[in-house]
């Protein structure tokens, strides 16, 4: 074991993000972060980073070790939230909601709590309900699109990926057009859970969100008792394992955390890939050319520019990461995104490259975690850009000025404004 490593002083640990001269809240590795992860990965993969301590891994190889790793379990976020009503003054206003809701979050669920939930979700979302959203989704494309083809421009985050993402989960879930909006909003605040620099406030704001999410839910999830539809919250309500049927509480925090999952994440992925495509002309033009290579060209976007940049697990038993010793109990910081460039894995990582073979990438995770939604969210990203350039095949960006969302985790644009011919 290298007692070198986890006795790292203070000190030590300041030297050693001086000499990487990096910071993860800078705004400058917000816009940019592939060129801090390349340094990282060079010069020290398995790094010990100075605030808390976290160990940040980078090599794909190391990533996906611990991703399918059996000596880690996910982040303890739902039980220090629940700690943090320890310094409230109105104990009213506590965060009871928010802790309960997360803890039935699969993502920060374990075995074998996890594997019993996960089984009766995926038995509500299988590939068979996903492939019958195919002419939904291109219907709601076609409806978007033709909303801004007499504008000439338009912006693909606010008026494409941001409504088609809400737009395809509600209808999946079952939420009316009405409540569509008013969701998105609250599950906006909520997505803040994933940062890993949380104010109290924000915590409160969250616990707020997600009382009125449920409020709202709960009329729904009434109704559908009564009167089953072809809905995924009314397959929720039916699923049946060994059994075991969900709650009342379990049905709230699933639809809660399928409504959040699936909306930002491919919201970004839509935004950043069709960046990445009008910033690489030659790779658009054999798209356009090409439309049957779509697969592979979402598979390279989501690689090239993943929605979630990192993952955080906790070492349950004393584990070997590159050539350090991670001890049980401290926390890992997996950068996907830095794992997606690795050129160990994938040859002219920086290249945007739709014809890539083998592209193996880990933006939705993988192991136990792998992403519930990866389906859908592929079919979506390729119905979305193949129509755009279809419909709009002059499709230019009309600003070189971008900002990304303040996230060290979520990597989204804030708006993505495109000229087209009319
Ligand atoms: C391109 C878009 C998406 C990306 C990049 C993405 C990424 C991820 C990642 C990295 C994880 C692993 C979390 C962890 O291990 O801690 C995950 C899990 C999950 N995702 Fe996605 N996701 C996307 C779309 C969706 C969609 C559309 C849905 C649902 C409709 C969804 C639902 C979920 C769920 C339920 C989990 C938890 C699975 C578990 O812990 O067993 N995701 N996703």
């Amino acid at each position: 074991m290298n007692q070198e490593a986890i006795s790292t002083t203070k000190t030590e640990k300041l030297e050693s993000a001086k000499a990487f001269n990096f910071n993860l809240f800078d705004p400058k590795f917000n816009a940019n972060p592939y060129p801090t992860y390349h340094r990282l990965r060079e010069s020290e993969p398995v790094h010990r980073y100075f605030i808390g301590g976290d160990w940040i891994v980078t090599r794909y190889a190391d990533v996906k070790a611990v991703l399918k790793s059996g000596c880690v379990r996910t982040d303890d976020r739902p039980k220090s939230i629940q700690e943090r009503n320890k310094y409230l003054k109105d104990k009213q206003k506590n965060l009871n909601t928010l802790a309960y809701t997360t803890s039935r979050f699969l993502f920060y669920m374990n075995p074998p709590d996890h594997t019993k939930l996960r089984a009766l979700v995926g038995k509500a979302f299988s590939p068979v309900v996903v492939e019958r959203m195919r002419p939904q989704i291109q219907e709601i494309v076609d409806e978007l699109l033709d909303k801004v083809r007499h504008k000439g421009s338009m912006d693909i985050v606010a008026d494409l990926a941001s409504p088609l993402s809400v737009s395809v989960i509600s209808r999946l879930l079952g939420i009316p057009k009405e409540a569509q909006q008013q969701l998105h909003q609250w599950t906006n605040v909520l997505s803040r859970i994933l940062d890993p620099l949380v104010s109290l406030e924000e915590y409160q704001a969250m616990n707020k969100a997600t009382e009125e999410i449920q409020e709202y839910l709960r009329t729904l999830i009434a109704e559908r008792e009564k009167d089953p539809q072809e809905d995924l919250i009314s397959n929720l309500i039916a699923a049946q394992e060994q059994n075991d049927r969900l709650s009342q509480k379990d049905i709230l925090a699933i639809c809660t955390l399928l409504f959040g999952a699936g909306e930002e994440t491919t919201g970004n992925t839509i935004g950043n890939g069709i960046l990445a495509l009008l910033q690489h002309p030659n790779q658009i033009e054999q798209l356009k050319t090409e439309p049957t290579k779509i697969q592979n060209a979402v598979e390279e976007i989501i690689r090239y520019d993943s929605a979630i940049q990192m993952l955080t697990r906790i070492a349950i038993d004393n584990l070997e990461v590159g050539n350090r010793t991670i001890k049980a109990g401290e926390k890992i910081v997996l950068c996907l995104g830095a794992a997606n460039r690795d050129p160990a894995q994938f040859p002219e990582p920086d290249e945007l490259n739709i014809n890539r073979g083998q592209n193996q990438h880990v933006a939705f995770a993988d192991g136990i975690h792998y992403c519930l939604g990866a389906a859908l969210a592929r079919v979506e990203a390729q119905i979305a850009i193949n129509t755009l350039i279809k419909q709009f095949p002059d499709i230019k960006l009309a600003s070189n000025k971008l900002e990304w969302k303040k996230s060290i985790v979520i990597r989204g644009l804030k708006a993505l404004p495109v000229s087209f011919t009319k």
